[in-house]
């Protein structure tokens, strides 16, 4: 019986795969943009094997009357387009499912919107699917963007490939062009390993070699699309991964039921199998599976369940549960494939968040090793990465996690990356190995702490960091404020960004990653100062939100004084003492702040100083003022913390 059906979100994917036979089920997913007929592809696999329900069929007839794209026929694209509002929202990655079966097959098409911004669709559909059609257009032929998804699903491990060669009846059905594409596909994807490489001829609007052969393509003795979607032979032989399973909440109805709540995502458990948990190697037997349908004795991949364990142990949400003999990999650095999907550059350095399996942490790319050229697959030197760019990485970690490389478990080898600021799902990685330098390295406990240089001090360490345009005044008003302080008798540390910019950050410039080093550099330069117990005046423009915030994170709670020097563009322009406002004004300066880079101001910093009709030892006082009364020092040196 044919059936069509939709689920909306890779949780009910793999809930639904689980509920049938694994057996007989072709993944697959559709990459190419909008205008390769993408939808029309999908809507006519369905429509010509008459998988549609009546009613669906009757709306749609009246739907293309009202849009009247395709004169008097049925637009089959109307079908799949539906959802594509409700995919481009939300934190995470939403790929539309569909369903259908014939004879021979059944199919989950893995529905991903396909503009080129869309990468990060294709992902997720492709970390599941066993095939991906690579859609062009015959006018066109290969694009980037094709050569970008075919390595991405290689990437992925997706095992076989399928290059269509639609809107051939626009080409006449010459096969002299199919034979030109056919050629240079197979020369760039001869490295790639994958199991199957088919190249397909057919027009999806006109439905040629989709699902029937065609007269117009007789020169074609290849199978039509659906033919060989039934056919291509899949490797049933997954080699067995590992039970893991990754704590999404911990279910607590009473105080006699403790359950951990989640879904399996590799190898299976029975009821009475020793678990431990990956973070803490804490050991339990596993007592009970409980489901919405009653207990089971036995969990495997893919299914979503609640497990009680024979000890009370501590887990938590994202602990990853796993056999004693089979803990993934720990560690808070790896290096990773990186795949960027968003609009801003990626900068290492810059904190994000990055969630794997049902843990998050704050993280950050170290070290760009090399970014990929997606047209001849060189290697490249890389400072940033921008839109659909990826790149080998190294990113490192708040702390350590748990996960297996992605070759080993595509749920917990895999992660993606988030902004801090935004929550839009930046990136995707693969993980390929632990950096064991992270596993030899250890912290070195030490007797005298900054409690104890801070009290030898009297005072309170803490930095206060001055952030504002080139011109407004920090360093002036550091200055002054270094000066009083001094004269109160407190220890303190002026780091200012000319000055740190001859020595220590001498190799860097004004590009936005260059700052964002130079932030990470001061900021972890200011905790070790004020781990001295010095008071640490930061002086730098800093004109990121993100790395105020991630110096803001590297120290304690109330050790970090945001004042924000609040003078306007045209006033700092207007005084331009070192005269660089000129120079930026006539482009003898690049990527000037204010002018030619952007400047964020802080939102809620601890002290606006609104620096206009104010004199600099008026503006110093009321910073050495505010630190009397918030107690970071005291009037004499018997103050004591
Ligand atoms: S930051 O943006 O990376 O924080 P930083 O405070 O270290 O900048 O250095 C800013 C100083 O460098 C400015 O006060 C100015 O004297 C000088 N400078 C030179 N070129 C630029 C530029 N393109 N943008 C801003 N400042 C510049």
């Amino acid at each position: 019986m044919n059936k069509i059906a939709q689920v909306k979100n890779a949780f009910d994917l793999t809930t639904y795969i689980s509920a049938q036979e694994s057996k007989g089920f072709l993944r697959f997913l559709t990459c190419g943009s909008v205008d390769d007929g993408k939808s029309t592809l999908i809507g006519r696999l369905l429509y010509d094997s008459k998988l549609l329900f009546e009613d669906q069929l009757a709306a749609l007839e009246k739907d293309s009357r009202k849009h009247g794209t395709v004169a008097e026929d049925i637009d089959l694209a109307l079908l799949v387009d539906g959802l594509e509002a409700e995919r481009e929202q939300g934190i995470t990655i939403d790929v539309a499912y569909r369903f259908f079966s014939t004879d021979k097959r059944k199919f989950i098409v893995a529905d991903t919107p396909g503009h080129e911004q869309y990468t990060r669709n294709m992902v997720t559909g492709a970390s599941t699917a066993d095939l991906a059609i690579l859609l062009v257009d015959a006018r066109k032929g290969l694009l980037t963007q094709t050569r970008r998804h075919a390595f991405i699903a290689s990437l992925l491990g997706v095992r076989h490939v399928v290059l269509a060669v639609n809107k051939i009846d626009l080409v006449d059905y010459n096969q002299a062009r199919f034979e030109e594409i056919k050629a240079e596909f197979e020369s760039f994807s001869s490295g790639f390993d994958f199991d199957s490489r088919q190249v397909i001829p057919l027009s999806a609007r006109y439905g040629d070699n989709v699902t029937s052969a065609s007269e117009n393509l007789s020169w074609f003795n290849g199978p039509t699309l659906l033919e060989h979607l039934e056919t291509v032979e899949l490797d049933q032989h997954t080699s067995e991964t590992a039970f893991r399973f990754p704590v999404q909440w911990v279910n607590r109805p009473n105080l006699d039921f403790r359950g951990y709540s989640g879904t399996v995502r590799g190898g299976a458990i029975s009821v009475g199998d020793e678990i431990c948990v990956a973070q803490s190697g804490k050991t339990s037997r596993l007592e009970r599976i409980v489901t919405m349908d009653g207990d089971l004795l036995r969990a495997e991949n893919g299914q979503s369940v609640t497990l009680t364990l024979t000890d009370e142990i501590d887990i938590s949400r994202g602990d990853v549960l796993t056999p004693a003999k089979a803990r993934p990999d720990m560690s808070d650095q790896f290096a990773a494939h990186l795949i960027w999907m968003s609009e801003n550059a990626m900068l290492p350095g810059r904190p994000y968040l990055l969630k794997c399996s049902t843990k998050t942490v704050s993280a950050s790319v170290t070290e760009i090793k090399h970014k990929v050229d997606v047209n001849t697959f060189d290697q490249h030197a890389a400072k940033q990465l921008t839109l659909n760019e990826i790149a080998f990485c190294n990113l490192a970690l708040s702390e350590p996690i748990a996960f297996d490389p992605y070759e080993v478990n595509r749920d917990t080898g895999s992660f993606i990356l988030i902004d801090r600021m935004t929550n839009e799902t930046v990136g995707a990685g693969l993980i390929w190995f632990g950096l064991r330098r992270a596993t030899n390295v250890h912290r070195q406990a030490l007797d005298i702490d900054q409690k104890a240089r801070g009290r030898l001090k009297g005072q309170k360490p803490a930095v206060l960091w001055f952030t504002g345009l080139s011109g407004s005044g920090k360093s002036t008003i550091a200055n002054a404020v270094e000066q009083k302080l001094h004269s109160l008798g407190r220890h303190t540390y002026l780091l200012d960004g000319d000055n740190i910019r001859h020595g220590l950050n001498r190799d860097l410039g004004f590009t936005d990653a260059d700052r964002v080093e130079n932030i990470r550099r001061v900021a972890e330069t200011a905790k070790l100062f004020v781990d001295a117990g010095l008071i640490t005046l930061v002086s730098f423009i800093s004109p990121f939100k993100a790395e105020r915030q991630l110096a803001r994170d590297l120290m304690e709670e109330g050790e970090f004084f945001e004042i924000f020097v609040n003078t306007s563009l045209e006033e700092c322009e207007a005084r331009d003492v070192k005269g660089l406002y000129a120079k930026a004004r006539t482009g003898q300066i690049k990527n000037f702040t204010g002018i030619s880079s952007p400047y964020e101001p802080p939102e809620k910093p601890e002290l606006n100083l609104k620096t206009q009709s104010k004199t600099v030892d008026d503006l110093a006082d009321e910073i050495v003022e505010r630190l009397l009364n918030d107690g970071y020092i005291g009037t004499d040196n018997s103050w004591v913390i």
